[in-house]
């Protein structure tokens, strides 16, 4: 009907008029320039189709649907939001999209969008632009405003529109949290008007329409009357946003969308329509936050986990070999995650341990992991008893042709590492890989035991391992392009972020966190208090304090992983001897009810008392640090400026080639402050030169550990973020 790039139109005999949206060369929609001139082509049609006279009228209906199996429409091209350059361009984007959508809102005849899989950010702003919304009712269709997590506010209407059709309620913890609701929940809330079944898509749509055209008003139930309370009430909504206000107010000092979110939202329940002030206010919200510190930063690690997940980031021959079995040898903690997430994405699992109880222990494990993905509605049930089913388990070695990928989970042992992997190279098949899950160990060592070291390769999950975005793929010296591109294609479909790293103590994300945690303890043994610590690496902005972060890791690991380590140092610690001496109390940490903290479970009561006997370590004296407007107590300079010189150690040896790499792997493997981009780029931000300064003053009052990295001056303040440095991936090896 219409010639236009991105949306093939339709007219059919009952005057619908059908937009199928489909992006070209995109595998989703995405809404850039060309998609909002090709709507507004369409909305400008059907305007002028309406001002007609009546006989003349073509079309009695718009219907909305997205051409591409992925989804309806994934949001704003984040690549085109990046490259804003001042507050004029962003300006007019915004006025192009608010404009566009308030003419949408505001046609005569009824608008409908048929929405599967995603439909958030920009994709939402639209829809519910139109008057209705039907939802495909199955496990992908996600209906939200995510641009909080990118640091931003929906600003082509989001926050007006949202709090009137669900209710403030509704709409604050998916405006602040950016929290997808499933097409069920979004029925519920009202934000859309029909569930459709997916196996009666065409009918059930035609029978919508259908009723629509004949002029049959939508059935909808009435608010509950707490919603109605919290929602229509002034006192109720203003009790509600005092709360908001409540839980926003310490995390929006360093996520200020929390806080303009929060006014635009409110600024446009202050009148009945749709408010030119709402919108106004989202615009000016929008420019200050793309144009000020932490949205680039939280854009910026979005796009380069998208780059992380491309094989051909990591290794310029991208063939892999075909994955159909995986074999996971240990069930236990990391064993039974690693099991039920291969077994969720549709592999063919083989779970093996030592003892009938021991398999048992981690079928049990994988089965409550499954239960709860279907409570929290990310699996169908169905689907949840059929990826059991994939699963065999076994106590001892027996037939295994058909496995194509081992990853080994047993304890943290190089010995008995060694033994299982020269086991695994004489049962599996040749072509299969052989992977290890080790935190630090050697994978050399273990390749070495095999009679294919090239296909041996690291795949570090983080605990617990349904919930860490991160998998560190290890390179080991003789491991093969083929053997990487394998692990990354793995670790993809497992739903993870891969970062490749060469093989290091520790690998990327441990060695920088460790010299971190090393650092807490000796501040316990200088006397400091564990509260003190923890609280001021929070204030930063990391997610828990160190010293509650040895609890959750165990102070056994730590002390394990801690002499892995121990061969980098340029000091002798004596934080092992306090992890010994808690181990040997039996204070293990969380899992067992004792460590710098008492826990009752994974609930952290109080401090505990710390044991005596210790040799005490003398206190250093230093003095606040201030840089680029903030200031750092001494504490905090002490644990940051440990990450960040280890962090430019790893580059300096090419355990990854490029900064970014460090500062994603950071931020996903330990939840490194988001809002600052990570440890490079804090030293970016702060000043190569100011940071090599107070390493150096560190260094005289606390010791040699704090010797600056090497060229930690040499570069220019930018380098360390410039594409491509030169990497050859085997080059160092
Ligand atoms: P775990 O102690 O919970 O489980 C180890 C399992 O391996 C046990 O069930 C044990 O019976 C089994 N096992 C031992 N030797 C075996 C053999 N020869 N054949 C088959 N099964 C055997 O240990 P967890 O915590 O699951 O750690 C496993 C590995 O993952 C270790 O290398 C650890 O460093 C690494 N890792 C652990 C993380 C954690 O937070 N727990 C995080 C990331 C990596």
């Amino acid at each position: 009907m219409m010639n236009l790039k991105n949306f093939q139109t339709h007219l059919d005999g009952r005057g619908v008029f059908i937009a199928t949206l489909s992006v070209p060369d995109r595998p989703v929609n995405v809404l850039d320039d060309s998609v909002l001139q090709d709507l507004n082509a369409i909305v400008e049609f059907v305007q002028h189709d309406s001002h007609k006279p009546d006989g003349q009228r073509t079309v009695r209906m718009l219907l909305f649907r997205s051409g591409k199996p992925a989804g309806f429409l994934a949001g704003a091209d984040i690549h085109r939001l990046q490259s804003i350059q001042n507050r004029t361009e962003c300006e007019w984007i915004l006025e192009q999209g608010q404009t566009l959508f308030n003419k949408l809102e505001s046609l005569s005849i009824p608008t409908v969008a048929l929405i599967h899989g995603a439909c958030v950010g920009g994709g939402l702003e639209f829809v519910m632009s139109c008057k209705y919304r039907l939802a495909v009712d199955n496990a992908s269709t996600k209906l939200g405003l995510p641009e909080v997590k990118l640091g931003l506010i929906p600003a082509w209407g989001g926050t007006q529109r949202l709090p009137r059709l669900v209710g403030i309620s509704t709409a604050l913890p998916m405006l602040l949290e950016g929290k997808l609701l499933s097409a069920q929940a979004a029925y519920e809330a009202k934000l859309v008007h029909r569930l459709i079944s997916p196996d009666q898509l065409e009918t059930e749509l035609d029978g919508f329409v259908a009723r629509r055209l004949g002029g049959v008003p939508v059935a909808r139930t009435p608010r509950s009357l707490t919603k109605w309370l919290l929602d229509s009430n002034p006192f109720g909504r203003s009790m509600v946003m005092r709360m908001a206000r409540r839980e926003i107010e310490k995390p929006s000092r360093n996520y200020p969308a929390l806080a303009r979110i929060l006014d635009a939202a409110e600024i446009g329940l202050r009148s009945k329509t749709l408010s030119s002030a709402g919108l106004a206010a989202e615009r000016a919200a929008f420019c200050d936050l793309i144009l000020g510190d932490v949205a680039p930063h939280l854009i910026g690690l979005f796009l380069r986990q998208e780059e992380a997940r491309k094989t051909s980031t990591w290794t310029d021959n991208t063939e892999q070999i075909p994955v159909r079995k995986i074999a996971v040898i240990g069930a236990g903690t990391m064993g039974a995650g690693i099991a039920q997430l291969a077994a969720a994405r549709g592999y063919s699992v083989l779970l093996q341990d030592l003892k009938e109880e021991f398999v048992n222990r981690g079928m049990g494990t994988i089965r409550s992991l499954f239960t709860k993905a279907v409570e929290k509605g990310a699996m169908e049930r169905n689907d949840a008893e059929q990826s059991i089913a994939q699963i065999q388990s076994r106590v001892d070695w027996g037939p295994s042709d058909d496995i194509d990928l081992m990853i080994e989970a047993i304890v943290e042992r190089l010995d008995t590492k060694e033994f299982l992997f020269k086991k695994a190279d004489d049962q599996l098949p040749l072509h299969a890989v052989l992977a290890s899950n080790t935190s630090a160990l050697p994978i050399n060592e273990m390749a070495q035991a095999t009679h294919r070291p090239e296909k041996v390769g690291g795949l570090h999950f983080f605990n617990p391992v349904h919930k860490m975005p991160l998998v560190e793929v290890v390179r080991a010296p003789m491991t093969s392009d083929e053997t990487i591109a394998t692990l990354v294609g793995v670790a993809k479909r497992l739903g993870k972020t891969p970062v490749v790293v060469n093989q290091s103590p520790g690998f990327l994300v441990n060695r920088i966190l460790f010299p971190y945690l090393d650092e807490a303890a000796r501040l316990v043994l200088e006397g400091e208090s564990v509260e003190n610590i923890d609280r001021a690496a929070r204030r930063f902005g990391m997610p828990m304090g160190p010293l509650e972060l040895l609890d959750v890791v165990g102070l056994d690991v730590a002390l394990d992983v801690s002499s892995t380590l121990a061969v980098l140092a340029t000091e002798s610690s004596p934080s092992p001897e306090l992890f010994a001496r808690l181990v040997d109390l039996g204070h293990k940490g969380q899992k067992s009810g004792r460590g710098f903290y008492e826990w009752d479970h994974s609930r952290r009561l109080r401090v505990a008392p710390q044991p005596d006997g210790l040799l005490p370590v003398p206190k250093v004296e230093l003095d606040d640090w201030t840089i680029e407007g903030e200031t750092f107590s001494p504490i905090q300079q002490r644990l940051i400026l440990t990450m960040v010189n280890e962090a430019q150690k790893c580059l300096v040896e090419k355990v990854v080639p490029e900064a970014w790499m460090v500062d994603l792997g950071m931020v996903l493997g330990t939840g490194f402050a988001p809002f600052r981009g990570g440890p490079m780029a804090c030293l970016e931000k702060w000043g190569r030169k100011h940071v090599v300064a107070r390493l150096n003053l560190l260094r005289e009052r606390c010791g040699a550990r704090f010797t600056s990295a090497p060229k930690l001056d040499q570069l220019d303040r930018d380098v360390s973020h410039q594409v491509p440095t030169e990497y050859h991936p085997r080059a160092f090896l």
